[in-house]
């Protein structure tokens, strides 16, 4: 693993779209996992202006975003098909074939699942993904105590995070239950992950993947099991963190080195 801290939000997401520059300079076709929420917004932003300035172009590359709310049309506002569409795929060059968010009104819910998985290894897998982390420790929807080894699948969505997703609704009520989410398996698959977090409410779930035991009870501790992790944070989010003056060092010494040093 590797944590990078940056003073602001701007920055960080700034840091974390130079990576994901950096990995698509190398690989043109690269297959990127994504995440929605409001942590991504800041480096969705920065990609669109690489693109607009930069000429970054994501004309081969496909991507498969973690989750969906199960139930909610593809053009629901509050969809992560239509956040996606609005607030990165619009405004680049992929191909929206290219582009694959769960169906949050797929029928056959198991089978489609399995399609969805099919899909990922038909791609040649996931080489980048990218990660938020919920208040509870989740990721995708993989709510506290989703098995390590669990694949895409229909799950229920934890209260908290029902709570915290309710900014988006008119009202609590409005806000889904069930969700389609990629699993903690499917994650771990990727080739390569980043996790973002920012503010003062996630230092504890952020303190706790990076340091803490490893737990199905905090999801995002399985990626203490994958060797190629970066962790991007703002101040307030690695408030809590025991092992800062370290993960400075490392990223110093791996600046100076010019050699990717992973913990
Ligand atoms: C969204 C997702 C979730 C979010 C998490 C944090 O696709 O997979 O795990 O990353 O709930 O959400 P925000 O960024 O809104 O705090």
């Amino acid at each position: 693993m590797r944590v990078i801290i940056r003073k602001t939000y701007e920055e960080m997401s700034k840091e974390a779209a130079l990576l994901i520059k950096d990995r698509m300079m190398k690989k043109k076709d690269i297959v990127l996992g994504l995440a929605t929420g409001s942590t991504p917004l800041g480096l969705y932003k920065e990609l669109i202006r690489m693109h607009k300035e930069e000429g970054l172009s994501f004309k081969n590359v496909k991507t498969f975003n973690l989750d969906e709310y199960y139930g909610l049309e593809p053009t629901h506002p509050q969809s992560y098909r239509y956040f996606m569409d609005t607030n990165l795929f619009n405004h680049i060059d992929i191909e929206k074939s290219n582009t694959y968010v769960p169906d949050g009104k797929a029928e056959d819910v198991e089978k489609y699942c399995q399609w969805y998985e099919e899909q990922i290894k038909k791609a040649g897998g996931i080489d980048l993904q990218v990660l938020g982390i919920g208040r509870d420790g989740h990721i995708g929807f993989n709510e506290p105590g989703s098995s390590f080894y669990s694949r895409t699948r229909l799950v229920a969505l934890d209260e908290q995070t029902i709570k915290d997703n309710s900014r988006f609704f008119k009202s609590i009520d409005e806000v889904p239950r069930f969700a389609i989410t990629m699993g903690v398996g499917t994650i771990l698959e990727a080739k390569e992950i980043i996790l973002l977090a920012n503010g003062k409410n996630k230092a504890k779930p952020v303190a706790q993947f990076i340091e803490g035991p490893i737990t199905s009870l905090v999801p995002a501790t399985a990626l203490q099991l994958h060797p190629k992790v970066t962790v991007f944070l703002d101040e307030e989010a690695a408030s809590e963190l025991k092992r800062i003056d370290y993960y400075k060092f490392t990223e110093n010494s791996s600046k100076q080195l010019k050699k990717e040093i992973w913990l």
